[in-house]
């Protein structure tokens, strides 16, 4: 499906909604606003065909059969990789490791690269603003090698105190690992800037992009980073698989993450010898049809293009932020100049919990928690937030009903 130019932006977001079933759904005999995008996003049509079609037409292991299904299943796989290679600019495809999400990606870069080239007195930094998933590998690491882990402070604005971070910068600075959007705030963080000065140490970068890669273009050679971690499902993909990218020298030198099938060339008791990249990081059965359907999330996204999602995403944001001020007793936590369709906030005297509660009986499903960030809710002092996190398939329509159902909500629990 490709989207002409002469689309009003209405009648654009009318046709994308349409692809998504699950956007017809009720929800407590209420049509569902879905505001959780930042947990996960819905599925397109084209993504729910093609799992549909792997197992009617393609199911088979890959990389292992000569027979014509485990060659079907195999070309869907790796023309996925190359899909993926392309849209975030990879030199090659070998580049892209296929994981089983953003989580499973940074541990293979902690488990493999910092285990095996960190030595004890090194030092890995991170911010304050990171998902428990990109620190607690790297916490696990420092202990088992007696590193150190330095954190980059925030501001109350949600945003990163980048002098603090030049002044945590030293000779033994071996890995910088940031996120690209805070889950919690939305904060979009300057990493070409943390990625360059990171550099000029020595130090190698990893940006976790699972907020990132269905919201902005990403090209990992513009950006200079050396390892790049996204998740299918924050993609409009299915769940289950991620990706690693990483430069290709590093990559090589590295030594495997898991032992399994796939990922060597020749075994004897006596000694194996590794597999190429990608094989060489992805030991046994992947979740295939999951990687599969990243081609046709990418396609879809492509379809409907960043300018477009990056406009209406940010007028949303814009939008949502305005009319939220408006109501009392409401606290925005985040409020960074650069910022994603996250919109985290607080009701004073109001558990997060009991917001997220009633909203769902009125059909609006938002994240109540600490989102996975419990460091940047003890910098706020609170225990959580209520989270909407908005996709392009949302309008300024559901925007209205969930602040009228938050007012509500207010009035009840008062
Ligand atoms: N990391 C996901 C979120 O922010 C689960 O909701």
């Amino acid at each position: 499906m490709t989207f002409q130019a002469v689309y009003t932006s209405e009648e654009k977001i009318k046709e994308i909604r349409n692809q998504f079933p699950i956007l017809k759904e009720k929800i407590n005999g209420k049509p569902l606003i879905y505001f959780d995008n930042a947990a996960t996003t819905q599925k397109p049509q084209t993504v729910i065909d093609a799992i549909v079609n792997y197992y009617s037409h393609q199911n088979a292991n890959i990389h292992r059969g000569v027979h014509t299904l485990s060659q079907k299943a195999t070309d869907a796989y790796e023309y996925a990789r190359k899909k993926v290679a392309t849209f975030i600019n990879a030199p090659k495809s070998e580049q892209i490791i296929f994981t089983r999400g953003t989580t499973e990606s940074i541990n293979l870069v902690a488990f493999s690269y910092a285990r095996a080239f960190l030595n004890e007195g090194d030092e890995i930094i991170i911010s304050a603003l990171e998902h428990h998933s990109n620190i607690v590998p790297w916490q696990m690491v420092c202990e088992e090698k007696n590193l150190q882990l330095k954190v980059i402070p925030i501001n109350d604005k949600g945003e990163l105190l980048m002098d603090a971070y030049e002044s945590l910068l030293s000779n033994k600075t071996k890995i910088v690992a940031v996120n690209h959007i805070s889950n919690a705030l939305g904060t979009i963080n300057p990493i070409k800037t943390i990625i360059s000065k990171a550099h000029a140490f020595g130090a190698v970068v990893l940006i976790d992009g699972a907020q990132s890669v269905s919201h902005l273009k990403i090209d990992v050679q513009t950006l200079n980073c050396d390892f790049f971690a996204f998740s299918g499902h924050k993609m409009f993909a299915s769940t289950g698989v991620g990706v690693l990218y990483g430069k290709e020298e590093l990559l090589n030198k590295m030594p495997p993450f898991m032992g399994g099938g796939d990922m060597i060339k020749t075994v004897t008791f006596e000694k194996t010898e590794y597999n190429e990249l990608p094989h060489k990081f992805e030991a046994g059965t992947p979740h295939i049809e999951a990687g599969i359907t990243i081609a046709n999330a990418i396609e879809y996204i492509e379809s409907v293009g960043f300018e477009f999602i990056m406009e209406h995403e940010q007028h949303l944001l814009q939008y949502a932020t305005q009319k939220i001020s408006e109501i009392e007793r409401i606290k925005i936590i985040g409020t960074a100049a650069h910022k994603a369709s996250v919109l985290s906030f607080i009701v004073q005297e109001i558990h997060p919990y009991d917001i997220g509660v009633l909203l769902d009986k009125m059909g609006i499903a938002v994240r109540t928690g600490h989102h996975c960030t419990q460091p940047i809710m003890d910098r706020f002092c609170i225990p959580g937030t209520v989270r909407a996190s908005f996709a392009f398939y949302n309008t300024l329509e559901e925007i209205d009903i969930f602040i009228e159902s938050l007012k509500k909500a207010i009035a009840m629990l008062k």
